[in-house]
């Protein structure tokens, strides 16, 4: 299940995101790298308790808060705090896998990788290369989004950045748990919501059938959430 959520923020405010940041002191992305990815990643990172890091963390966290598409999609149960990577011409992420538990270095929480994102924060036409491609059962995907919008995708995937060959991009990426660790049964439940969301336009959120729909929802949730 990869979902597109348009303007996660606005391009302006993810313009503007970029703009704070782009001067911050940036280190080696080795360092939230798991041991296989060391070999293949070349790029650069905000260090995640940074001022800057952490002025531009809330930001997100606030859009993410705010984002009906990417609650019912993703049923956060923990954000894993935003970070910012940034790759130069030469700069790349080989194919790997993300790992599947993380430990926040702050706080000491551990969580489990259900779903990954990328929310972008430069404009594809300013910079060639730095593709995110995700492997799938129904082969690879290619994504360059426009500035403020986000891919959400499962943890489980493969996947990699393309070598940036002009110009630089920079993106806020993020992992979390979430409520529903399986894939599958989070995607039918954001299918239903999404039927459901669009039926209570339609009939009205008193409407017997919607109501009955809405149980079902909920009920699903009781079987498999993981509080
Ligand atoms: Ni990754």
């Amino acid at each position: 299940m990869l979902i597109i959520i348009p303007d996660m923020i606005s391009r302006e405010a993810a313009l503007e995101l970029r703009a704070q940041i782009l001067n911050a002191e940036w280190v080696d992305g080795n360092a939230t790298s798991g041991p296989g990815s060391a070999l293949k990643k070349k790029n650069r990172q905000l260090p995640e308790a940074s001022p800057a890091a952490q002025t531009a963390q809330a930001i997100v966290a606030k859009a993410l808060g705010n984002n009906e598409l990417f609650l019912s999609a993703a049923l956060p149960h923990t954000i894993f705090p935003p970070l910012f990577n940034r790759y130069g011409p030469g700069e790349t992420f080989g194919t790997h896998v993300d790992n599947a538990v993380r430990i926040h270095g702050g706080s000491g929480t551990r969580i489990r990788t259900d779903l990954s994102a990328t929310l972008f924060l430069t404009d594809p036409d300013d910079y060639d290369g730095g593709a995110l491609e995700i492997e799938g059962p129904f082969g690879d995907v290619s994504y360059k989004l426009p500035a403020g919008h986000t891919v959400l995708y499962p943890s489980s995937s493969l996947h990699r950045v393309t070598p940036v060959t002009r110009g630089e991009r920079i993106s806020c990426f993020f992992w979390m748990q979430s409520l529903v660790a399986s894939t599958e049964h989070r995607s039918m439940l954001f299918e239903l919501d999404q039927s459901i969301q669009a039926l209570t336009v339609r009939h009205g959120s008193t409407d017997e059938e919607v109501l009955r729909l809405t149980n079902v929802y909920h009920n699903m949730m009781r079987h498999w959430a993981a509080c």
